[in-house]
């Protein structure tokens, strides 16, 4: 999992373009090994900036976040999310952020934990025949989908519905993740030359999100996002389907990566079953328990160092930027990764080990600037508070009832796509404990 020090760096513009191509985690974990907080160095002919520790991590989401723009990959001429809050800028942005702000009040924790219990539990009996192989990335994308239709929208759907939406949800990121990367790039509505399954996939999400936005007027989320956009119902779309997007991709990996780290570390299993065992006995968690469980909550935030979802942030200055000292000109890219930051021998100690005990006795960390799985400064993961109560109350069900283990010869190994996602997907086998 570790990219070694000692790898040549490339040294033109050209082989530093194609190395990002071929292995980005490798190339950028090779530049941050430098002890300056920001790496300077030029892809083909654009100028980039990694900004690797804590200080460098400061600098560019929180410091100076008001005055940077998302970076590339970021493309708000996207029909799908372009004009959503991930994407979305300036005023536009500031609505949208305004408007689902308050979907993720800790007020309404208490009810989306409930829901998140019920869905669960009921999930998980569809393994209860097992001992049984699944492929658990696949599993965790539709139960955090049904997971955020059901909180946020309400929404009733049944499982193969879901199946359908979430193959969707994986086919217009995987077209939007090679369109980010390709130096030609025909404009999204030419159906002729765009790959079919995109148009396919992206017709029936906007299809399926406009049906639920009109069954369920009355969830908090769609009155939000009308009041506050009213005359503006591309808006509303965008902004609910990139809430959808956003909630259920990351957090299905992550959890599938909780899980697979869970097979792969027996010791840290038992550890968590009998935590749960202790704390809990048969009866499913509420979200009153949560604080009572910090070997729970350890495996999360470990999980989340190991194996970030979003494993790239970037940014870019529209006008002339000063950081510690340098001015950049307008145009240049600014990279923060989660990934490499998590991995610097640094900031934490055998980087590449599983130890969830190093964060026992830690308190709150949202200041950590090492940390970043939700980003940090204005653009932090709107969903983050809800993200990691889904991922304590969905693992802490998933280990009182099953335990899962890992197919012999099977080798776990992240693939930087638009999300850090299993090379060769996630197969577990689950048997009921
Ligand atoms: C483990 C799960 C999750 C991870 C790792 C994650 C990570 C992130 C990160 C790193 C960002 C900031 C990107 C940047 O600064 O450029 C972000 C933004 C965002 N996330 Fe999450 N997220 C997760 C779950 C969720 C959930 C559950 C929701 C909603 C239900 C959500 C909705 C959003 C939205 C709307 C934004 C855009 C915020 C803005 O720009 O104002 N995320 N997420």
């Amino acid at each position: 999992m570790g990219h070694s020090s000692t790898n040549q760096l490339p040294r033109t513009n050209i082989t530093r373009l194609l190395a990002f191509h071929r292995d980005p985690l490798g190339l950028l974990s090779n530049l941050a090994q430098s002890d300056l907080p920001l790496t300077h160095f030029r892809m083909g002919p654009w100028p980039f900036v990694l900004a690797a520790g804590e200080e460098a991590v400061y600098q560019i989401l929180v410091r100076h976040g008001k005055e940077l723009e998302k970076g590339p990959g970021m493309d708000q001429k996207n029909p799908l999310i372009g004009r959503g809050p991930l994407i979305a800028e300036g005023t536009l942005w500031r609505q949208e952020r305004r408007a689902v702000q308050p979907v993720f009040d800790h007020q309404y924790f208490e009810h989306y934990a409930h829901q998140i219990v019920q869905i669960v539990t009921d999930y998980a009996k569809i393994f209860s025949d097992g001992p049984k192989q699944v492929m658990m990335d696949n599993e965790m994308l539709v139960l955090t989908l049904k997971i955020v239709v059901s909180t946020l929208l309400d929404g009733e759907q049944d499982l193969e519905l879901l199946r359908q939406i979430s193959t969707d949800v994986q086919a217009v990121m995987t077209y939007f993740f090679r369109r980010s990367r390709s130096a030609i790039r025909i404009p999204y509505n030419w159906r002729y030359l765009g790959p079919r399954s995109y148009h396919r996939a992206a017709q029936e999400l906007t299809r399926w999100i406009k049906q639920l936005l009109m069954e369920h007027p009355k969830t908090l989320m769609v009155r939000r996002l009308q009041d506050d956009l009213a005359t503006d119902d591309d808006a509303v779309i965008q902004s609910a389907l990139t809430v959808v997007m956003a909630g259920h991709e990351t957090t299905g990996h992550a959890l599938a990566w909780t899980f697979g780290l869970l097979a792969q570390n027996p010791g840290v299993q038992k550890t968590l079953q009998d935590e749960l065992e202790t704390v809990l006995g048969r009866r499913v968690p509420t979200i009153h328990d949560l604080d009572a469980l910090p070997f729970l909550q350890s495996v999360i935030r470990e999980a989340l160092r190991l194996y970030p979802p979003v494993w790239l942030i970037s940014r870019k200055n529209p006008q002339p930027l000063t950081v510690l000292g340098h001015t950049y000109r307008p145009g240049t890219f600014f990279l923060v990764s989660p990934y490499v930051t998590h991995h610097l021998p640094g900031l934490y100690p055998e980087p590449d080990s599983f130890n969830p005990a190093r964060w026992l006795n830690q308190g709150r960390i949202d200041h950590l600037m090492s940390y970043l799985p939700f980003g940090h400064g204005p653009r932090r993961c709107v969903g983050r508070d809800l993200a990691l109560m889904e991922m304590a109350l969905v693992v802490a069900v998933m280990v009182q009832r099953y335990s899962v283990s890992m197919p012999k010869d099977f080798i776990m190994r992240p693939l930087p796509k638009l999300s850090l996602v299993p090379a060769h997907g996630m197969p577990l086998v689950i048997s009921p404990r």
